[in-house]
């Protein structure tokens, strides 16, 4: 695939099914990951690959979270069953490490560049991605079950698998609106 094509033409799928990229095609994403853009040379990532049991691991994980709020049943539900919309999730991690010259901000974008990369990789193989986030990222009980502290930070749970659905078309956006010169 065209690396232009697929920069301007990419969507994200939530629709996705087996298979999971795996061996080569697996090891060219998280390859994309760790050439994401890193001030320092510090290497500010993480990456937690769910599936199969593991999916079930990051849904107990998650209604642990749901659990210590004393959510309602719609959301323990909801929790329940969201690692199973793919059959892997990659939990991406910007692991910060304390830096005169790198903030943490920056740490967690490098960690944003790698999740976007790992999306892409996993397009340009034909597979898809959803970038997902929510609440329970931030939560204490996901951050200590993924052995996350202080500055690091979970930036986004990547859903990988194989498209079940035709992606819908680019959105046309008028540049104008976007650009300005200095
Ligand atoms: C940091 C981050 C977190 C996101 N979290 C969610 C989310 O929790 N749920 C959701 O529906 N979309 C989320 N999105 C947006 C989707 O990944 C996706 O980009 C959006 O649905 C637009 O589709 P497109 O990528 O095809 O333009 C998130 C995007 C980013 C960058």
């Amino acid at each position: 695939m065209d690396a232009l094509d697929l920069l301007l033409n990419r969507r994200s799928i939530a629709r996705l099914s087996a298979p999971a990229p795996e061996g080569k095609a697996l090891e060219n994403i998280i390859r994309a990951g760790l050439r994401a853009p890193d001030h320092g040379g510090l290497t500010p990532w993480r990456f937690v690959i769910a599936q199969g049991e593991g999916l079930q691991k990051l849904a107990d994980i998650l209604v642990s979270a749901a659990t210590a709020e004393n959510s309602d049943q719609a959301v323990m539900d909801k929790v329940s069953q969201a690692p199973f919309r793919a059959p892997m999730v990659i939990t991406v991690i910007a692991k910060v490490t304390e830096h005169e010259k790198v903030p943490a901000f920056e740490q967690h974008l490098s960690a944003g560049c790698a999740a976007q990369a790992m999306q892409m990789a996993a397009v340009a193989q034909g597979f898809q991605g959803f970038w997902r986030s929510g609440k329970w990222m931030f939560h204490d009980v996901v951050r200590d079950a993924f052995g996350v502290s202080g500055d690091d930070q979970i930036v986004g749970f990547l859903y990988l698998g194989t498209p079940g659905c035709t992606p819908m078309k680019v959105p046309e956006r008028d540049l104008a609106k976007f650009v300005e010169f200095l």
